[in-house]
């Protein structure tokens, strides 16, 4: 695995490798199989980032379980959210009376989670709980409760494990930071 890229023109350091990545995943796929057991929980990934991560963990669920995804849209190109959150595919699935997982590849101001947890509480689920790859506790404009969390992480640029950088690189199978900024 390469400890140092360049995206952009932009260098990039290794921070999480596959191997720390995966190990994580399956502890957190372990820990829902356990406290979900007897459910049937609705795992919903949030698009695009967090398709690889919620790939990976559904394949440590050993339970029965559901999947649909959702898509907003906040970031455009940009490193920096915008704040302005447009829902671009909504749900397709009846999640009333139902155990909802949000997944999220990161959290980073807190405002995407905020606004899908506002919108899924409209629609009476069972129970709901987020679970994010990436937790930026201290980048968090609004607080919001994560209850299964990856990695706690400064407030670093990631990429890669399905994070863009400007809708490239999401394919790369470790996360990178980058290398010379001030934070
Ligand atoms: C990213 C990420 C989260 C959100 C987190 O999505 O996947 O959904 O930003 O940031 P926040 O906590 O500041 O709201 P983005 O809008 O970049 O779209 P993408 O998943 O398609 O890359």
């Amino acid at each position: 695995m390469k400890k140092e890229i360049t995206v952009n023109n932009e260098r990039f350091v290794l921070y999480l490798s596959e191997t720390k990545i995966q190990t994580r995943v399956k502890q957190l796929g372990r820990q829902i199989n356990k406290e979900y057991k007897g459910r049937v929980p609705v795992f919903i990934g949030v698009l695009n980032g967090s398709f690889i991560f919620l790939a990976d963990l559904i394949r440590h669920i050993t339970i029965d379980c559901e999947m649909d995804f959702m898509k907003l849209s906040s970031y455009g190109d940009a490193k920096i959210s915008s704040g302005n959150i447009k829902m671009l595919k909504e749900l397709n699935c009846d999640i009333t009376d139902r155990d909802v997982i949000i997944v999220e590849d990161i959290v980073d101001s807190g405002l995407s989670v905020d606004f899908i947890i506002k919108l899924i509480g409209q629609h009476n689920p069972r129970s709901f709980k987020v679970i994010s790859l990436l937790y930026k506790k201290d980048a968090l404009k609004v607080e919001v409760p994560i209850q299964y969390v990856g990695f706690q992480i400064p407030n670093h640029f990631v990429i890669g494990y399905g994070l863009d950088y400007a809708q490239k690189v999401r394919n790369l199978r470790g996360i990178y930071r980058l290398a010379d900024e001030h934070s």
